[in-house]
């Protein structure tokens, strides 16, 4: 069977300076995939790219289907979707209003059924409809981000560091959902500093490293990779822990 999304020897640049170098990832359906990488690796860049925010080179397949010539719209419309890192809610309109932008040129009826389907994964959101977007917590602007991403119902969320500032409760709440998301069919890219928690939730997983991938496979083969477990596994906790002497 094809997968979801296949990206095969993309490269992306700004100007002369190429900040991906031909990379090649797999999502599959129902899964998590996730790219975990230091600051700069390329992540952010690779997420724009496949959402055609950025130009690339090189193929990218979307249900067995090139869509690497295809612009924002065309994605959207094919099942793509992107929570960018900053959120980029709009402070002074509703979480509802915000949530309505997400289901732009959907018909009606979907556009109904999606409300109800992001109020029943966000309740908060539910209760907090007429809140401007801009009073809300870390927590709830991330949940709406989410939820206004998935008013288009993609059939792939991409996700930009979603727990970035975030209290580890909000982080649990926000990881639990990303779970509930592929249970219900939508497959998952999730970009993410805590590489713990993403190495723990997805199925497949690369590591990226100056703007190639270093390492890729299960995320539980690449959890026990001594690389990994020295550069972005090692030492959590005990090393926070002051020492005794
Ligand atoms: N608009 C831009 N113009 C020029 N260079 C850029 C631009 N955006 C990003 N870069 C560079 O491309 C490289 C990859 O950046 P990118 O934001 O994709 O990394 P990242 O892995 O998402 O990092 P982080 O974990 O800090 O979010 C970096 O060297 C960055 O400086
Ligand atoms: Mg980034």
């Amino acid at each position: 069977m094809t997968m979801l999304l296949s990206v095969s020897d993309v490269s992306i640049s700004y100007g002369k300076v190429e900040a991906v170098r031909s990379v090649s990832l797999d999502v599959g359906r129902d899964e998590i995939a996730t790219i975990v990488g230091a600051n700069g690796a390329g992540k952010t860049t690779l997420l724009n790219a496949v959402m055609g925010i950025l130009p690339q080179h090189g193929r990218i397949a979307f249900d067995g289907r090139d869509i690497a010539g295809l612009d924002i719209e065309d994605r959207v419309a094919a099942g793509l979707s992107l929570v960018p890192e900053h959120r980029e809610l709009f402070g002074t309109m509703s979480v509802a209003d915000n949530l309505l932008l997400g289901a732009f040129r959907r018909p009606r009826a979907s556009a109904a059924r999606a409300f109800e389907r992001v109020y029943a994964l966000f309740p908060r959101l539910k209760e907090r409809r007429q809140q401007l977007a801009g009073t809300l917590s870390g927590g709830e602007q991330q949940m709406l981000a989410m939820g206004r991403a998935l008013m288009g119902e993609p059939r792939l969320l991409m996700l930009d560091e979603p727990s970035l500032g975030l209290a580890p409760l909000i982080v649990a709440d926000i990881f639990r959902t990303i779970g509930e998301l592929r249970a219900a069919g939508v497959s998952v890219l999730l970009v993410e500093q805590n590489a713990r928690a993403a190495l723990q939730i997805a199925d497949r997983a690369y590591v990226m490293e100056l703007g190639g991938f270093i390492l890729s496979g299960p995320a539980d083969t690449v959890s026990a990779d001594p690389r990994v477990i020295a550069s972005y596994l090692g030492f959590q906790g005990e090393a926070a822990a002051p020492s005794a002497g």
